[in-house]
């Protein structure tokens, strides 16, 4: 797949075929999303399994759309500011290599928000309050989403003199 159409043809999915990912197809978008950029090397990503019983617990409202695969992806904190931004910046890279990896290879993920709720937090066993937490869903798609056009470029652009 062209880089172009993987960017711009990713979709977040609502909703999935129950179709099992093989671990090592999976585990071969994480090794691929490792090479996300990050600052000194720190490589400050975390990625937590979420099996059965924690997404219950969990209680996802639509269940991550029935994803197969849950995984939460853990940006390491901070009590410096800037160092917590540069964290979370390297794993939305490292988040995105994935997803575009999973699209690649016709699967597809599920943004969510719910990993920075306190409840999620203490399930997950994440103590570090200044971590961010993402969990996604992630599996085949049963069905992809209408694009959702951007803005023209031209408008988000400053031109300094
Ligand atoms: C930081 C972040 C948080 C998000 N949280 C959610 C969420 O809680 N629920 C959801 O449905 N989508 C969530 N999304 C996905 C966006 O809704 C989605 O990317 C956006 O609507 C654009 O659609 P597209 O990715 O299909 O182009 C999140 C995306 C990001 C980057």
């Amino acid at each position: 797949m062209d880089i172009f159409e993987a960017i711009t043809g990713r979709r977040n999915i609502k909703l999935f075929r129950p179709d099992a990912i093989d671990e090592a197809t999976w585990m071969k978008w994480l090794e691929a999303a490792s090479y996300a950029p990050n600052h000194r090397m720190n490589q400050p990503w975390q990625v937590i399994v979420i099996g059965d019983e924690a997404r219950v617990k969990i209680n996802h409202k639509p269940n991550f759309g029935d994803a197969p695969l849950v995984l939460a992806f853990v940006a390491e904190g901070s009590d410096k500011p800037i160092e917590r931004d540069e964290n979370l910046v390297a794993v939305s890279s490292f988040i995105q290599n994935f997803s575009l990896a999973a699209h690649a290879a016709g699967a597809g993920t599920r943004w969510t928000s719910i990993g920075n709720t306190p409840n999620t937090r203490e399930i997950l066993g994440v103590t570090d309050e200044t971590a961010t937490i993402w969990i996604l869903g992630v599996g085949y798609p049963a069905e992809v989403p209408e694009v959702k056009e951007r803005s023209p470029i031209e408008t988000k652009i400053k031109r300094l003199p």
